[in-house]
């Protein structure tokens, strides 16, 4: 694999350790209504779960605390140094049923009907033919099993207030740059036509939006991501250094103001159901 198409390379956000900690705290954060999700979602004990991009393994560490020793996690990743991440916080918090496999989504090979369930968080929306993707998925579930997706459906709803319009301008490059490396931030609303055509019953679906202000646990993760996103397109020529520089101004300036807030992105999660 040339080192450009390397997932490393090719992967917009990167696989940099600074990410790995972002991973983190991004998950930190998300916690409470993920797991909260993935109850409404039926996931319980016993259950053969597969994460889809699972990152450093974040979420299946988690999930394979609640489907326990008679469940096991399937954590398919295409980042090397990702799993490598995940094995070795398996391996230091003494987690057994974790599979770790390096595969792209693309390449995979779904074992059929094996899942109980299938968590894919933030990955379709970086996936240029998420459809493909999504009939190996369906190939993997067992029959009555089910997606538990989550994925971003109007990315350009991230604002700063009081309202911030070089923010927004900053925002809206974030959307040009994953377009471009054929990505497609807003997946979330192409993803009801999707599973429907795939005969999959559409069981929930919730959009999910904070509102923080720089005092809150939950402000951490959009403004951390937005540094460190901003010094990865810089590096990569996309923005200028100054204009990485001005976002960094404009979070000290609104952190310095309790009455600031942050609103996310919007988040659809979203259970889809094989039928029986
Ligand atoms: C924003 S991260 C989310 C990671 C994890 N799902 C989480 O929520 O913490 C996106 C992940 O998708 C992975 N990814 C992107 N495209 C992929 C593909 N085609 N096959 C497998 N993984 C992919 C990236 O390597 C990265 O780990």
């Amino acid at each position: 694999m040339s080192d450009e198409k390397s997932p490393e390379k090719s992967y917009v956000i990167g696989t940099h350790d600074a990410e790995i900690e972002r991973l983190g705290l991004q998950h930190r954060v998300w916690r409470p209504s993920v797991l909260e999700f993935w109850r409404l979602a039926g996931l319980t004990d016993g259950m053969t779960v597969i994460d889809a991009g699972a990152g450093p393994g974040y979420a299946a560490a988690d999930l394979a605390e609640i489907v326990g020793e008679a469940g096991r996690v399937l954590a398919v990743e295409r980042s090397h140094r990702f799993v490598t991440a995940l094995k070795v916080r398996a391996k230091a918090y003494g987690i057994a049923n974790i599979e770790a496999i390096e595969s792209d989504l693309l390449d995979y090979a779904w074992p059929t009907g094996a899942a109980d369930r299938i968590w894919c968080r933030w990955v379709l929306a970086f996936v240029a033919d998420p459809a493909q993707v999504l009939r190996g998925m369906v190939r993997a579930l067992k029959p009555g099993g089910a997606l538990m997706l989550h994925e971003y459906y109007d990315y350009a709803s991230w604002h700063l207030a009081p309202r911030n319009a070089e923010f927004e301008a900053y925002v809206a490059k974030i959307i040009a740059s994953w377009r471009a490396s054929g990505g497609e931030p807003d997946i979330g609303l192409a993803l009801p036509r999707l599973l429907s055509d795939l005969g999959l019953e559409i069981e929930r679906v919730r959009p999910v939006v904070f509102a923080a202000h720089p005092d809150d646990f939950v402000w951490q993760w959009p403004t951390t991501f937005a540094r460190s996103n901003a010094h990865v397109m810089a590096e990569n020529g996309t923005i200028p250094r100054c204009e990485a520089e001005r976002i960094e101004t404009i979070l000290a300036q609104y952190e310095s103001d309790p009455a600031s807030l942050v609103i996310t992105p919007g988040v659809l999660q979203i259970v889809a159901r094989k039928p029986a």
